[in-house]
């Protein structure tokens, strides 16, 4: 019974995962900066055209992101393109992780499936929006920025 319920949910996985590139399947499988960041300076949570959201959590010191995380509740392309975006900015300074685009993220991948581009350009949004907010709070002395958005 045990071996029939694990061939289920292996053929149910590969199923999930048909058209995926190797890449992308390796970071929907093997997420970085999934989780959330206690005190952080700015968080938000943006909600993309499908209805999905991404939040996300940013530490930032001196200009530069010291530290991100994300949460989401969309599909595996969203947990790949927000984990990607993530690592991508860790590190960055606030300018040059806004230039990061979703023809990055698609090319990172080799090309999202097209029912999944939208999932980079909500993680994306959720990034420069979470900088965005940080920018805005942070010209108010020592306030924490928080905020709720919409993608369009
Ligand atoms: Fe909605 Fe990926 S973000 S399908």
């Amino acid at each position: 019974m045990t071996q029939e319920i694990d061939k289920f949910v292996q053929e149910l996985q590969e199923e999930m995962l048909r058209g995926y590139s190797e890449k992308l399947k390796d970071e929907f499988l093997n997420p970085q900066n999934l989780g959330k960041i206690e005190d952080s300076d700015s968080y938000v949570r943006v909600t993309g055209v499908c209805g999905d959201t991404v939040e996300m959590y940013l530490l930032v010191h001196d200009g530069v992101i010291r530290d991100i995380k994300f949460m989401t509740d969309g599909c595996g392309p969203t947990i790949a393109c927000a984990s990607y975006v993530a690592r991508t900015a860790k590190g960055k300074t606030v300018e040059a992780a806004l230039r990061v685009n979703p023809e990055d993220v698609d090319a990172y991948f080799d090309g999202l499936p097209e029912a999944h581009k939208h999932c980079a350009t909500l993680s994306i949004l959720t990034l420069r929006s979470a900088i965005e907010n940080y920018r805005s709070k942070s010209a108010r002395t020592g306030e924490k920025g928080e905020s709720q958005g919409l993608a369009v």
